[in-house]
């Protein structure tokens, strides 16, 4: 299959990229080069001749729909967004922007291009969200395909109407698409301003580490290998018009995946003098801090057999390791604007 991938230089977009090259996908990746982008991240398929990079932005039509009729793909994966939570509020218009703006932009490109190949039913448009649009969960339930939207940052929000626009393609048009919905990811080319590598660069750099407000927030933590994974299974399994939610089935709070990474360090890099627990500090909590996350995959396993490969204790002891061996690769992003600032604080 040919896949055109957008956002492929960023964390989970690269692995996709990795991914589907080793599957023997052509793979083109459409990325505007932000400041969350790095090329290193698909370093290992650059010279492949599966693959081909194009320089763009979704919001820019006509370069959309020239890289389109140029490579005629079979199917879209939509993974280009802004995608901190602390950068949405602190500057929300971006997100507006890119997140809404440039997916109705490629939603179109994407419908024009398929009316000019005759609207093949094969054609798939796969949207990649995530499960913030569902809200904060108590201590108990989980989020379902069918639990009602209520985003509550900037993020999630814009995250969420772009989910309404590709049904709205869907039902209106008949644009083939699936979509799904993903709980948190960690593991290798993590950019270094997401709570994990934050952990780990400050630990090894004597730092504090800081943890939103008691650590008491609920994360469902996936392997980006293995999100990886159910994308393209979803991709080429799922049923039309559906959504797939997608979860590790690893529930920690905050302070329990610090403390874990801390264990793991304090393993494979002693520090002197004590524990990297010694470090932990509790921070303002960012507002409108939602507080549990949980996916209910039942679907994705179901209907698709699907399910993760990595436990979290492996996929934690894997990334830290990463991040161990490859320090030219973060030490050239902590230089990028805005990385190691404490961000979305105010409301
Ligand atoms: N990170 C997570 O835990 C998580 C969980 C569930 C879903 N998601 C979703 O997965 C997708 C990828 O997330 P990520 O963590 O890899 O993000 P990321 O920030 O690491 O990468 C985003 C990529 O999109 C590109 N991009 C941004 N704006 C663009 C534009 N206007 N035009 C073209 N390219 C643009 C960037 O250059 C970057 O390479 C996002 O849609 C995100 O909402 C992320």
């Amino acid at each position: 299959m040919k896949i055109l991938i957008t956002g492929g230089a960023g964390f989970i977009g690269s692995a996709v990229v990795r991914l589907a090259v080793a599957r023997g996908h052509s793979v083109v990746n459409l990325d505007a080069l932000t400041y969350a982008a790095c090329l290193d991240n698909i370093a290992s398929v650059s010279g492949d001749p599966l693959y081909a990079f194009e320089q763009a932005d979704i919001r820019d039509r006509n370069a959309v729909a020239r890289i389109l009729e140029t490579h005629k793909p079979d199917a879209i994966m939509h993974l280009a967004a802004e995608s901190h939570v602390d950068r949405s509020i602190d500057a929300p218009g971006e997100f507006i922007e890119t997140n809404i703006t440039g997916t109705y932009t490629l939603l179109e490109a994407a419908r024009a291009y398929w009316t000019t190949q005759g609207k093949p039913e094969s054609f798939r448009f796969h949207h990649v969200s995530t499960d913030e649009v569902f809200g904060s969960l108590g201590d108990t339930g989980m989020f379902t395909e069918d639990t009602p939207y209520d985003p509550r940052s900037p993020y999630s929000a814009s995250k969420a109407a772009s989910d309404h626009l590709v049904r709205a393609w869907s039902e209106t048009y008949g644009l083939p698409v699936v979509l799904s919905n993903c709980s948190n990811n960690y593991g290798p080319y993590h950019f270094p301003e997401k709570l994990i590598p934050v952990v780990i660069l400050n630990a090894l750099a004597g730092k504090p580490l800081p943890i939103y407000g008691n650590g008491s927030n609920v994360r469902d933590w996936l392997y980006v290998e293995d999100h990886a994974d159910a994308l393209l299974c979803v991709l080429e399994k799922g049923r039309l018009g559906r959504s797939y939610n997608i979860g590790g089935e690893n529930e920690r709070s905050n302070l329990e995946l610090v403390q874990t990474l801390c264990a793991i360090l304090d393993e494979k890099r002693p520090r002197a003098g004590g524990s990297y627990a010694e470090l932990i500090t509790f921070v303002t909590d960012r507002p409108g801090h939602d507080a549990r996350y949980a996916i209910d995959p039942t679907r994705i396993r179901q209907e698709l057999g699907w399910r993760p490969s990595v436990t979290v204790e492996e996929g934690l002891e894997r990334t830290v390791q990463w991040y161990l061996d490859n320090e030219d690769w973060w030490r050239a992003l902590q230089n990028r604007e805005g990385v190691g600032m404490r961000l979305g604080k105010t409301t």
